[in-house]
């Protein structure tokens, strides 16, 4: 019900109640990407000092392709997955000999190493303002909260499902869309204690009129 209104509201939370995070700060494409890989198996509270410390010994896409892979482990220590620095680094050599900066080309993006459909929407998005969808683990609670929806989350195809959710209410603030989604799943619509009350879209949600929030999302297990 009411799509438009949903992204307005949305955005205008998020507008005033984004938190601040230092990827926030800026529009590089790179350190943009960098935020994404590093957030994509790791919490925002620890991924905040490994990217001041990463964005100030590696600066620029020259700089780390540059670099010894090595020293670049070094940088990642701690955070675990290391085949994403390993991808990431790679990739963005690649980008710098092919391209010289990151391609605003949601097609030349995904052909990269490590990245996959929720980094190529995030990052196109974010950096560019792409209308792409950035589905992760939140995007599918607030989506099958806010259609009281029960498809199996742990489905290949519920990804599809989603970003085409996503794309049908889809503003033109792309990028701050994305991010007001990712926002709202961490700070309100979480997995155990949603804070239904206080939701800036309460009013669009069906599981919040059914009762049915913490049934969604669904997940079988196999
Ligand atoms: N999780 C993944 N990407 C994020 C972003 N850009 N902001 C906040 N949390 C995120």
């Amino acid at each position: 019900k009411d799509p438009e209104n949903f992204a307005a509201d949305l955005l205008a939370w998020f507008d005033t109640n984004k938190r601040e995070m230092p990827w926030r700060e800026t529009k590089d494409p790179y350190k943009i990407w960098l935020s994404e890989v590093m957030l994509q198996q790791t919490q925002v509270n620890t991924v905040r000092n490994y990217y001041i410390r990463f964005i100030e010994r590696f600066p620029t896409i020259e700089s780390l392709a540059h670099a010894d892979e090595d020293e670049v482990l070094k940088y990642w220590e701690g955070l675990g997955y290391y085949s994403r620095v390993r991808n990431f680094q790679s990739a963005v050599r690649e980008v710098g000999e092919t391209y010289g900066s990151v391609p605003a080309d949601g097609e030349k993006f995904l052909a990269l190493k490590g990245v996959g459909p929720y980094t190529r929407g995030a990052v196109m998005s974010i950096a560019f303002n792409l209308p792409y969808p950035a589905v992760d683990g939140n995007v599918f609670r607030v989506f099958s909260r806010l259609d009281n929806d029960a498809t199996d989350t742990a489905k290949p195809s519920a990804r599809r499902h989603f970003e085409d959710k996503v794309m049908a209410v889809m503003p033109e603030r792309a990028g701050d869309f994305n991010e007001a989604l990712m926002e709202l799943g961490a700070t309100v619509c979480t997995p155990r204690n949603p804070i239904c009350m206080l939701c800036p879209v309460n009013a669009h949600c069906e599981a919040f009129e059914a009762g049915t929030a913490l049934e969604r999302p669904v997940k079988i297990k196999k």
